[in-house]
């Protein structure tokens, strides 16, 4: 039987990948996973809230891991094992350097790459970095296109890709998302240390471009915003990244009413989430999570490759300035007419929650028309 295997190796990956892996085994098709272990701890986490274990594991994580070591473990590793379970297609998710490494390395043996979440684009190779760059190489050798919204798809037809072989889908992490909203209540540790009713903020950052100074000034923003709405707690799950948690923990883990703790299960963040009254992240996933939810959310970026979260889902653009955070921050915690017309005009941009369905029909269509002549 013909064999997909999906190539995932950090938390947004095994996040946005599992219901694709659970809906190609649910339609007995062959799926091989294999983890890269760009990530360990945040993989094996995310992994575990939906019961899939990788078929094998590359594991090559190490501490503050360069993009050079990156790429070049994965490219080689990843051949490896191309080589011994010999896919007739390769999925890989979205703009990490897993993803990028692992479509080249499936390019190189002229296996068909799928590409999950194709044709996010920013419009700064820089921002964010290196993703946007990966999204735009990976878009280049793949295959099958699986682009999330029709902007992502326009973004592909003015690149020059196939229309034939672009699908809008919806993305993944709807999906995801529905399979684990209301399975669990509030997890134990919180129920401990936040008082009921209180109003809450969830804040996540761990980007590259976020490292060092700006990481700094969302810090000082919170202790702002807490000084003028003293009520508010604050929840900061931390990226294992030592050098996102040292920051955290220098400037907040003395201030009351601040939450710091370790990165969480991925239900038990989804019920935070929707706990919250306002989101504050540079995570690409949370701007598309955060929208399905109808949560406000603003975006700790310049620019963001998910324009559809600002205009039709909950999303702001805060940028990285501490002033412009603690302005818009206060605004929609303390005015109810713009939190309500940010809400109101919330649709859902990503989709439904029946992509993996879709991405799994197409590759079965496919695969039955051209069992024989694909990467010939
Ligand atoms: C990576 C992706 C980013 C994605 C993010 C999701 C790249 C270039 N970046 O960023 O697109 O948004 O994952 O979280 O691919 N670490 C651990 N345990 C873990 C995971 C990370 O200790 O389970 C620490 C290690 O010291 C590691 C460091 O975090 O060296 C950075 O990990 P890395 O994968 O290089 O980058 P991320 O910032 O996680
Ligand atoms: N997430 C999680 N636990 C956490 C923080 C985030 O399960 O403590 C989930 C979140 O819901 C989203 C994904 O991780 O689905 C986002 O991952 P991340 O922010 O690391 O990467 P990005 O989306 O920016 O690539």
């Amino acid at each position: 039987m013909s064999t997909i295997c999906c190539i995932i190796g950090t938390r947004p990956e095994a996040i946005k990948m599992a219901p694709v892996i659970l809906k190609l085994k649910e339609c007995g098709l062959s799926c091989f996973v294999l983890a890269t272990g760009q990530h360990t701890d945040l993989l094996t986490q995310a992994l575990r809230t939906f019961n899939i274990t990788p078929d094998r594991d590359l594991s090559i994580m190490r501490e503050r891991q360069s993009l050079d070591y990156i790429t070049s473990a994965v490219l080689t590793k990843a051949g490896e094992a191309l080589d011994d379970v010999k896919p007739k297609v390769v999925l890989v998710h979205g703009d990490t350097t897993t993803t990028f490494a692992s479509a080249l390395a499936s390019f190189y043996r002229k296996i068909p790459v799928g590409h999950v979440e194709a044709g996010l684009r920013s419009g700064n190779l820089y921002l964010p970095f290196p993703e946007e760059a990966n999204r735009i190489m990976v878009d280049k050798l793949a295959t099958f296109w699986f682009a999330p919204t029709e902007i992502a798809k326009n973004n592909l037809l003015k690149e020059g890709c196939d229309p034939s072989r672009i699908w809008v889908t919806g993305n993944t992490v709807v999906d995801a998302l529905m399979m684990v909203k209301g399975l669990k209540g509030e997890p134990e540790f919180l129920k401990e240390k936040l008082p009921p009713h209180v109003p809450l903020l969830l804040v996540t950052v761990h980007r590259r471009e976020s490292w060092g100074k700006p990481l700094e000034s969302v810090c000082e923003a919170l202790i702002e915003i807490l000084k003028s709405f003293p009520r508010l707690w604050i929840i900061i799950p931390m990226h294992k990244n030592p050098l996102v948690r040292e920051i955290w923990q220098r400037y907040l883990s003395d201030i009351p009413n601040v939450i710091l703790c370790d990165a969480l299960e991925y239900d038990d963040f989804v019920w935070i989430m929707n706990r919250s009254t306002l989101i504050l992240t540079d995570s690409g996933g949370i701007q598309e999570e955060a929208a399905t939810l109808k949560k406000p959310v603003l975006i700790l970026r310049d620019v963001t490759e998910r324009p559809e979260a600002l205009s039709e889902g909950t999303a702001l653009l805060a940028g990285r300035e501490s002033s412009k955070i603690v302005e818009l921050a206060l605004r929609v915690l303390l005015d109810d007419d713009f939190r309500e017309r940010l809400l109101s005009k919330s649709s859902s941009p990503f989709g439904e929650g029946r992509a993996a369905e879709t991405i799994v029909d197409i590759l079965m269509q496919y695969l039955n028309a051209n069992e024989h002549c694909l990467g010939e």
